[in-house]
């Protein structure tokens, strides 16, 4: 029985830090756990230009613990009349890491993105040439479909032909939830990865249901049946490069989720590690942590592997009801759980 286990720095890549006084309170757990993140850039406006984006990462610097040395990786939100040359701007001075497709109303604060991919033709060739990920959210909008079918949809009628169109374009699918995905991925290029929330490795579509309508399991894209689950969490514990950790964490005050029309989202931050260790230590594949939360997605993007290492010790730890206090509370993922491991250092 291992009881220790120290890896390499580990990297967070889809993390939602909002802003305000939210962005202050959710901050610091993404930063304790984690050297680097891919922050996502739908508030609300939505962050479009080099400028936003500069100013986002002044004040996502500012919440800071004192002394952190957290890197935030900046995302571009792209929308029907994105620019090509503010977006390669952006990125050549060193500002923008990936872009973020979300298509049109698919989500939370998606009202500007994109109605027709095809028409971002110019976009994506650049992006394409200078090795800038494409991040997408892959669901489909179409009210005719049903609701747990939005991903593999989108994967069939989207997804194919943006891969056929742009063979060497650098693409992550962001918390995939099917086996679609995951067969969609393992059958691509090199260059065709996703990223894994805990939420998906650790629910099926029942959590949403189990003794009464659970609004802080609700998140999107939805947790499907078992036999997706079972896919996605075979491809995180597989070792394969394509797959890597991306949290998801994505924080509503308690009230926006427990009310009519709640709030898609699961903050996953402050236990995130230990919930995936949880997933890791269940399939016996210890041994392939590190390579999933610390190395294959800094390959992935081409950025160099963190220096330093984080250890996790097997020892109970209970997850609160509630993390912080006032206006910014929100339910954790695993709220009033016991979860096995515990980062110590
Ligand atoms: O559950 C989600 N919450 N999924 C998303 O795509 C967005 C996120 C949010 O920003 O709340
Ligand atoms: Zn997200």
């Amino acid at each position: 029985m291992t009881y220790r286990l120290t890896i390499r720095r580990p990297d967070d890549w889809h993390v939602h830090l909002r802003d305000g006084d939210m962005l202050h309170a959710v901050a610091p757990y993404t930063a304790r756990q984690f050297a680097r993140a891919i922050i996502m850039p739908n508030l609300a406006p939505p962050v479009t230009s080099v400028a936003a984006a500069t100013a986002y990462r002044e004040r996502i610097r500012a919440a800071l613990p004192a002394g952190s040395d957290f890197t935030p990786l900046m995302t571009c939100y792209l929308t029907d009349t994105a620019d090509a040359a503010e977006i390669a701007r952006g990125h050549a001075e060193g500002v923008w890491a990936a872009c973020k497709l979300y298509p049109a109303n698919a989500t939370t604060n998606s009202a500007h993105g994109v109605s027709d991919i095809r028409a971002l033709g110019r976009v994506l060739e650049m992006l394409q040439r200078i090795g800038m990920p494409l991040l997408i959210h892959g669901e489909v909008t179409d009210p005719e479909i049903d609701f747990f079918d939005r991903e593999a949809v989108f994967i069939e009628r989207t997804l194919g032909g943006l891969v056929r169109d742009f063979p060497a374009l650098k693409i992550v699918l962001e918390h995939i939830t099917t086996a679609e995905a995951v067969d969609f991925v393992n059958g691509a290029g090199a260059n065709v990865a996703a990223t894994i929330t805990p939420q998906h490795l650790h629910l099926n579509r029942n959590a949403l249901f189990a003794g009464g309508l659970q609004p802080h399991a609700f998140c999107l894209p939805v947790v499907k049946r078992e036999r997706h689950r079972l896919a996605v969490r075979t491809a995180a514990v597989s070792g394969s490069p394509r797959f890597f950790l991306g949290t998801d964490t994505a924080p509503h005050v308690r009230g926006r989720k427990e009310m009519a029309c709640g709030c898609a989202g699961i903050f996953n931050a402050p236990f995130a590690l230990e919930s995936y260790l949880a997933v890791f230590d269940a399939e016996d594949a210890l041994d392939r942590f590190e390579g999933f939360a610390s190395e294959h997605g800094a390959r992935f993007y081409g950025l160099p592997l963190n220096e330093g290492t984080v250890t996790l010790e097997r020892r109970d730890v209970l997850v609160p009801a509630l993390c912080g206090v006032g206006d910014t509370a929100v339910v954790p993922f695993h709220a009033g759980q016991t979860l096995a491991w515990q980062m110590v250092g």
